[in-house]
């Protein structure tokens, strides 16, 4: 090991790596189980992306109109088009309705209706009566802020409970040891540039999503994958890559969100011609189709001449119509975000829009308590010790190949909560920890020294931009053999000039260049993941569009892809079977049909 680094020693029972929704339910849930827990964050906590999550979050609690938790698992399951594993789908939709009303009695400003219960709007694929009844009125909002309530209300909850929170501290590696099990996590403390092992009986990695992949995001820069990333190099695979959300509204040009919410208040969406076009392709919920489904159709439109501006590519989000009140009560944070990046008055203009990259469906796979599993020795579900993923660095998997708008910001509070509950069960109180190796840093430090001395010819924002580039044009909304199989070729020669990459800056302290690096490096693996797996899946399903091949193949591929990738960029394929049973007789399995709406 370069003998030069010297390593600050933390022993807790539980690490968080992540200070988003997921993680900070996580962390206090864990310190009210009464478990030494610490939450490392590269970010102050409510500056994670879950503060930019607008619309709202999904629960069936019946204030606006009938509902019923198994009409929410119903829509998850269809909107999922079969890949999502109904075990775990049945216990977030079940779950949900306890943990929204927790996050009231925590004090979330939630939006109210006038009686004062919660206010809910309608979002995309949410129905009632198994599909056959109208739209439900199921996502919790606080108007067009319901991240940033759910974040701020979340950290405020962390600091009454006893978690030790690390700052601005990067996570660089696990910590494996020879029987597969993860021991802990190696991390950088940005600031003062010392290096810091965090031992822990269980690691949690609630790193967030992979956005910055792709060129054009709704994601913050900060969402970079570090924990698939580390997962990838501790020789895990990850799961269901393929499946890239594209959110159907994203500023033109911008890329920021404007929410579903607008669609669920009224909104709707024109061509150049003027024309709800979604009455074509989805006619009974239209504008409210699940969010597959609406970017196909926007590029559809786009494609065939119907879209509008200078180059005809993009289309509108009008909601003139829905009057002054509605927007400032309800729509106050994207009539700001459209007036800043759109130069757009939403009160008398239309809305720029183009579909933008905004979830990774894919993940770190796990169980529903939140525990990595992986296929070892033909048991499809073995779970590795001592590591646990959550939100959306996870694949638990209840989006399958395609996430409901709301549902995300549930599935980051229902599995942050199930973890805390699990670890409860699994973990001893100031247990004993097992002797660990005394070379057990070595490879973590190695590349580090490795990274920050490197002095090739090419900067890491060169081989980001490439990547980015390479991404939005080969895996997009619409896929095909020849375009997939071009961006595979790429995308390997892009992760192999990672060889030859240039750090300028040799210090610890505050460089950004070695922590972006490691955000680039931590990118590349999981960009191949996605895109070979997007190559090797021969079919259509949810997100993922294949032109060549049109129709979901359930014969074929109703299964999990595993994907791992090696450090020299070497891809791995294998599967893992969809759960197809529920956790009790409340609710019968949803067998597969066509998804139509
Ligand atoms: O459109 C939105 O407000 C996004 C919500 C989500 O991704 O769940």
């Amino acid at each position: 090991m370069p003998a030069a680094y010297q390593i600050h020693e933390h022993t807790f029972d539980m690490v968080v790596v992540g200070a988003g929704g997921a993680g900070l339910r996580a962390t206090f849930g864990l310190a009210q189980k009464g478990l030494k827990t610490a939450c490392i964050s590269k970010v102050f906590p409510t500056r994670s992306h879950t503060v930019a999550a607008q619309g709202g979050v999904a629960a069936a609690l019946a204030n606006m109109g009938e509902d019923d938790w198994r009409y929410h698992f119903f829509d998850t399951v269809k909107g999922s088009d079969w890949l999502g594993d109904q075990d775990a789908i049945e216990y977030m939709c079940r779950e949900a309705i306890p943990a929204i009303i927790e996050l009231e009695h925590y004090g979330v400003p939630f939006s109210r209706t006038e009686d004062g219960r919660i206010y809910q709007r309608p979002f995309g694929g949410m129905t009632t009566r198994f599909g056959e009844g109208p739209p439900a009125q199921r996502t919790c909002a606080a108007a067009d802020r319901t991240g940033h309530a759910i974040l701020h209300t979340l950290y405020q909850q962390s600091l009454a409970h006893d978690a030790q929170f690390f700052i601005e501290y990067f996570a660089l590696d696990l910590i494996m040891d020879a029987d597969g099990a993860c021991r802990g996590v190696l991390a950088l403390d940005m600031a003062e540039g010392t290096l810091h092992l965090f031992k822990a009986q269980g690691t949690v990695l609630a790193t967030g999503g992979y956005g910055r992949a792709y060129f054009s995001a709704t994601s913050a820069h900060t969402c970079t994958g570090d924990g698939g990333g580390m997962a990838l190099r501790a020789g895990l695979a990850l799961q269901d890559m393929e499946f890239v959300q594209f959110h159907p509204t994203g500023i033109y040009g911008a890329g920021c969100l404007i929410t579903e919410g607008v669609r669920g208040e009224g909104g709707i969406l024109r061509n150049a011609q003027g024309e709800r076009f979604m009455e074509r392709y989805a006619p009974s919920v239209k504008d409210l189709a699940p969010r597959d489904m609406v970017s196909r159709a926007m590029t559809m439109e786009v494609r065939e001449g119907r879209g509008v501006g200078e180059h005809k590519d993009h289309i509108l989000l009008d909601l003139t119509h829905l009057g002054p009140e509605v927007i400032h009560e309800k729509l106050p944070g994207i009539a700001e975000s459209a007036r800043i990046f759109a130069n757009v008055d939403v009160e008398k203009q239309p809305i720029p829009v183009i579909p933008t990259v905004h979830y990774n469906m894919g993940g770190i796979p796990t169980n529903y308590h939140g525990e990595v599993v992986q296929l070892r020795n033909g048991n499809p579900d073995a779970v590795v010790p001592g590591l646990y993923a959550i939100g959306e660095a996870a694949c638990v998997s209840v989006h399958g190949a395609n996430r409901l708008g709301s549902n995300s910001l549930l599935d980051l509070v229902v599995f942050g909560r199930a973890v805390a509950n699990r670890a409860a069960e699994t973990v001893k109180v100031d247990g004993k920890h097992a002797k660990l190796a005394g070379d057990a840093c070595d490879e973590a430090l190695a590349r580090l020294d490795k990274l920050r001395n490197a002095n090739g010819g090419t900067p890491t924002s060169v081989i980001r931009d490439k990547m980015q580039r390479t991404m939005q044009a080969d895996a997009a909304v619409f896929r095909t053999g020849e375009t997939l199989a071009d961006g595979v070729r790429k995308m390997r020669e892009i992760h192999a000039s990672f060889q030859d990459v240039r750090v300028s800056d040799r210090s610890l302290i505050w460089n950004s260049d070695l922590v972006e690096t490691y955000e680039v490096s931590n990118l590349l693996g999981q960009a191949l993941a996605t895109i070979v797996s997007a190559e090797n899946r021969t079919e259509s399903r949810g997100a993922h569009a294949r032109e060549d091949f049109p129709e979901r193949d359930d014969a074929s591929w109703m299964k999990h892809t595993l994907c791992a990738v090696d450090d020299a960029g070497n891809t791995a394929i294998d599967y893992r079977p969809v759960h197809m049973y529920t956790l009790s007789d409340d609710v019968g399995v949803v067998p597969p049909k066509k998804r139509v709406y």
